[in-house]
């Protein structure tokens, strides 16, 4: 579904990424981990066509299509879709607007705001002093009513409760079709999680480690975060090269 083919990128003139190699098939979920600084977030923007992350070279194909060049509206419109780790405050633009902005969802807008108990906040400023869980369930209701086919969530279990992160994690489940065997899965997704606590509520296919803006290793996710865990990132990378 997503191919990223030796991806270089740069922000005001600093290579934050380097020749990055990887693909995501349609029915995976990729785990992302990486310290802080080492590039994770600047490569979502960069998938999803952010101004500022500059493509030195490489190609990012999405659905066989090459989308490179193609900016935030084109790609959100193919049926990729992003939950930010620090979404902006959006003065003028209400919680409810901007869920209308789907058309055709109408009707599944009270429920999904109900669903994320977000009921009330649709009158709300977007993001304007939503606590930490309510930003990270309205990125949620948003990506419900969009419905994407390619979804990257940048660190949807930092900054949540107990009980949200219960709650994160099943919506992020229903977004990826948790609940349908791989092959039957019509959506794929980036998952990036400091801690691996969504691994309690999400399985996923595979993990990566980005280091230092190159991705040093991939395997099974529950042994990455583990030995991460034990080691630290930069043991956890030499045991796996080995
Ligand atoms: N828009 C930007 N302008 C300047 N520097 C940036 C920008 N975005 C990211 N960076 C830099 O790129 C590096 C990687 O940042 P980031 O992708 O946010 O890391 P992570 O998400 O892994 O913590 C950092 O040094 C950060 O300061
Ligand atoms: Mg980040």
């Amino acid at each position: 579904m997503l191919s990223v083919r030796d991806l270089t990128v740069s922000v005001e003139d600093r290579v934050i990424l380097r020749d990055l190699d990887f693909s995501v098939e349609r029915g995976e979920t990729v785990v992302l981990f990486g310290p802080n600084g080492s590039g994770k977030t600047s490569l979502l923007k960069t998938l999803m066509g952010f101004p500022g992350y500059r493509v030195e070279t490489g190609r990012i194909l999405f659905m066989g299509q090459d989308v490179t060049g193609l900016t935030v509206d084109r790609r959100a419109r193919m049926g990729m879709g992003i939950a930010f780790q620090r979404p902006p405050t959006v003065r003028g633009v209400r919680l409810g607007e901007m869920l209308a902005l789907f058309p055709g969802r109408e009707a599944e807008l009270s429920p999904i705001l109900s669903r994320l108990n977000l009921t009330g906040l649709e009158s709300r400023e977007l993001n304007l002093g939503f606590s930490g869980g309510e930003i990270k369930r309205s990125e949620l209701a948003q990506l419900l009513a969009q419905r994407p086919s390619f979804i990257m969530f940048d660190e949807p279990d930092s900054g949540v409760d107990l009980v949200s992160i219960h709650l994160v994690g099943e919506v992020i489940g229903e977004l990826l079709e948790k609940d349908q065997p791989l092959d039957r899965r019509n959506r794929a997704g980036i998952i990036i999680s400091h801690t691996g606590h969504i691994l309690d509520y999400v399985g996923a296919e595979r993990g990566y480690v980005l280091l230092g803006g190159s991705l040093l290793c991939s395997g099974d996710p529950e042994v990455l975060i583990d030995d991460i865990r034990t080691m630290g990132y930069e043991e956890c990378v030499q045991c796996l090269k080995k």
